[in-house]
Order: C-alpha cells, then sequence, then structure tokens
C-alpha cells in the first residue's frame, strides 16, 4: 500500500512539474538534439556542430532558428551537402520548448 502512495506523490509531482515549470532547454536537448548534433553540441558524423556555428552566433532574434528547428530542412533547402540526413521537424516542441532549447544552442555556439 504503501508502495502505491508513494507512486502517487511522484507522478503528483511530475504533473506540477510538467505545467508549472518553464521548459527545461537542457533536457530538451539532451534528449531531443545530442543524438545527432552531439552531447557538448560538437557535431557528428550526422549533423553539424553548434560550437562556433555563425548561424546561431549571428541570428539577433532566433527567428531563423526557431523556424529551422520546427520546420526542419529537408531537400533543397539543405545547406550541409556532407550530411545525408536531413533536420527532422521537431513539431513535438511548443514556442517555449523552441525558446529554452535556442537558448542552450546560444550558449554551445559561444564556446570555440
Ligand atoms: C536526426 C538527426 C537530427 C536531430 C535529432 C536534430 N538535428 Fe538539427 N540538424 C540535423 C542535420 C542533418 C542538420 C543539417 C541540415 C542541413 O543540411 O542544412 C541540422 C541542422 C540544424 C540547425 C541549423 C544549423 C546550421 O548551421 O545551419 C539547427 C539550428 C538545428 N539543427 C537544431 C536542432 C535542434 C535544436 C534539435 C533538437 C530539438 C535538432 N537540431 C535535432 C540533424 C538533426
Amino acid at each position: 500500500m504503501r508502495k502505491f502512495i508513494g507512486l502517487g506523490v511522484v507522478a503528483l509531482s511530475l504533473a506540477v512539474a510538467g505545467s508549472a515549470l518553464a521548459s527545461d532547454g537542457a533536457a530538451i536537448f539532451k534528449s531531443k538534439c545530442s543524438p545527432c548534433h552531439g552531447a557538448e553540441g560538437q557535431g557528428t558524423a550526422m549533423a553539424p556542430a553548434f560550437k562556433g556555428n555563425a548561424f546561431i552566433t549571428g541570428s539577433k532574434d532566433g527567428a531563423d532558428i526557431a523556424a529551422t528547428i520546427k520546420d526542419g530542412r529537408a531537400g533543397a533547402a539543405k545547406k550541409y551537402k556532407n550530411f545525408a540526413i536531413a533536420m527532422p521537424a521537431q513539431k513535438a516542441l511548443t514556442d517555449d520548448d523552441v525558446k529554452a532549447v535556442i537558448g542552450v544552442l546560444k550558449e554551445l555556439a559561444a564556446k570555440k
């Protein structure tokens, strides 16, 4: 019985955390971006690096970065022909999620 009460408390606090707290950019980056872009944004054989990336550092308001994240980049829009795959559109992310993860990209890009 105690076990069930404990589970209930965990479920409740997860629900509260999910609704009340701001989007966790680091957690989003880790689960949804790092598999292709690397844990430190260093890039992998699949996707470009964010470290020192001029597309990230040069973006003033982040609108072009947000569009790339939400819509992805495929086909003729692709910029890096050396990476065979496309940037998949991140449809599941909310606007707050996108904003939070752009904050992480900016931090990674600033690291040379
Ligand atoms: C399945 C692999 C994959 C995943 C997962 C992925 N990306 Fe990408 N991403 C790519 C590839 C490949 C490109 C390069 C597309 C091109 O050729 O223009 C790219 C490009 C980008 C660019 C443009 C970089 C530039 O220099 O123009 C941004 C910004 C970006 N990704 C952000 C993200 C974010 C944020 C996430 C997580 C929410 C993410 N990506 C998840 C593969 C991925």
